[in-house]
């Protein structure tokens, strides 16, 4: 057999330098990142790796014959599916896709704090309770403290096993030895393996952390639940170098300081990646929200200025939410304008289309908008209440009682009709709503067959809304 250069039957050592914002590797150190450009981000990793076995290497040359045991037909390949284990807080199991899928790995990201370890510390237990055995693997707090959470939570139940390690081998052969239904581990980025140098939470090891356990996970039926800490660029270290290794990336997010928590899918194997789950942060834990939809609308009745009500949609789920705009005139130099919930460049549209368009002028006045409850939104529909509610806050006069809007504005100052106005419509209408106004389309006009209030233009609906004096 000839010789097959110096990587033939010894373990390669291989020094590669990764960008911790964006992964990307190079061979050799720069102060600034080749890909993604940002400065003092390349860290050296050793990788050590055995050489491949021959057959790996005929593969890798794509000439394996392979018997009839290689192909199965379609119809006897089992799904996925079977055997998904709803968790019991159906608010998460709605953004899972209706449990966790065996085999499977998902990451649960996170700022620090929100409540990633509380969380999957309750799955865990609900599971454990349900009779299927659990792991909670912390890496970050001690054996201890996490029993004086269970406590809290109501967590103390058999078959629910504590691994307190940072090592990923350790990790690994516990998860491995007990096979248990699901595994927790906290977090990704305080576990390492022994087999690469670089140090916990970089790059290198929070990959290898990542692809060790899901390669554990396909092996068997375990799903593995990865906690992940957020960081400061927003995502799960480093911008996508883990959503490619996990079947499903989900995320809980919400105000520090509210108690309010939102479970979103950001990637999903087995699932849709629209739904919303509703929880709230409690001395016990994280508890269901009865009526999610009820849950965004802060103010009571009667309507006060500034404040409008639209009905999004978010997955499969409509939910009424609060938009408070506040306008004030502002001191001297730039006006300010701040948002929270939603995009501050979408509020200076809409600021530019009132101007141009209903003949309402806010340049002289400071400009505060608010999704109220720590909601997020992002559709276009949330519009029209926006401009409502700016321009409810400016004429000092509440939105009509009983009305909700729901519609996109283009530049030109038209309405175009939300997707799924039916669904918002049953929404409004079970919310006890009377009115919801929306654009016009060629198939509707006024006061339509559907119930809703059809309207082409903003100034029409404005005129619409806002109540006279
Ligand atoms: P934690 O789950 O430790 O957050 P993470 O793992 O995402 O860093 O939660 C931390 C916060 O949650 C902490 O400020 C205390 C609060 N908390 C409650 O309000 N109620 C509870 O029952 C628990 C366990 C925590
Ligand atoms: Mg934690």
């Amino acid at each position: 057999m000839p010789a097959r250069g110096k990587m033939g039957g010894v373990p390669a050592v291989r020094s590669v330098y990764v960008c911790q914002q964006c992964g990307a590797e190079s061979p050799k150190w720069s102060g600034q990142c080749p890909s993604c450009e940002a400065w003092n981000t390349l860290v050296e990793t050793v990788t050590i790796r055995q050489p491949a076995s021959p057959a790996a290497r005929a593969r890798g040359r794509g000439a394996v014959a392979v018997g009839p045991g290689v192909i199965s037909p379609i119809s006897e390949v089992q799904s996925a599916e079977t055997g998904r284990l709803p968790t019991g807080i159906g608010e998460v199991d709605r953004v899972l896709g209706g449990g966790f899928v065996p085999g499977s790995i998902v990451l649960f990201g996170g700022d620090p704090g929100i409540g990633k370890s509380t969380l999957l510390l309750q799955l865990a237990a609900r599971l454990a309770a349900a009779g299927h055995p659990t792991l909670y693997v912390t890496g970050e707090e001690s054996a201890a403290q996490v029993r004086g959470r269970a406590e809290r939570v109501d967590g103390v139940v058999p078959n629910l096993g504590l691994v307190a390690t940072n090592e990923l081998e350790t990790a690994v052969g516990a998860i491995g030895g007990a096979a248990p239904s699901l595994a927790v581990v906290d977090s990704v980025q305080t576990m390492t393996s022994a087999e690469l140098a670089g140090p916990a939470g970089s790059v290198g090891q929070v990959r290898e952390v990542a692809t060790r356990l899901a390669e554990l996970a396909k092996a068997g039926r375990t799903c593995v639940a990865l906690v992940g800490h957020v960081t400061k660029e927003g995502t799960v270290a480093g911008p996508r170098t883990l959503e490619h290794l996990v079947d499903a990336v989900i995320y809980l997010e919400g105000e520090r300081l509210g108690s309010t928590r939102l479970v979103r899918g950001a990637k999903n194997r087995f699932g849709s990646t629209d739904e919303v789950g509703v929880l709230e942060m409690r001395g016990d834990g994280l508890v269901e929200v009865p009526d999610a939809s009820r849950f965004f609308l802060e103010s009571e009745q009667p309507p006060v200025a500034g404040s409008a009500v639209t009905i999004a949609v978010e997955g499969t789920r409509p939910l009424a939410v609060e938009i408070q705009a506040l306008v004030a005139p502002s001191g001297a130099g730039a006006p300010r304008r701040a948002t929270t919930g939603i995009d501050v460049n979408r509020v200076l549209m809409l600021i530019a289309v009132l101007a141009r368009h209903a003949g309402l002028n806010l340049t002289g006045h400071d400009v505060y908008v608010n999704v109220a409850g720590g909601l997020r939104i992002e559709e276009p529909s949330a519009d029209l209440a926006v401009a409502a509610a700016l321009a409810s806050s400016l004429r000092e006069r509440p939105i009509r009682s009983g009305t909700a809007l729901a519609g996109e504005l283009s530049l030109a100052g038209r309405i175009r009709p939300s997707p799924r106005i039916e669904r918002r419509l049953a929404e409004a209408r079970r919310l006890g709503f009377t009115h919801l106004v929306t654009g016009a389309s060629s198939r509707h006009g006024g006061t339509g067959g559907d119930g809703a209030l059809h309207v082409t233009d903003i100034r029409s609906a404005l005129r619409e809304v806002l109540a006279a004096d």
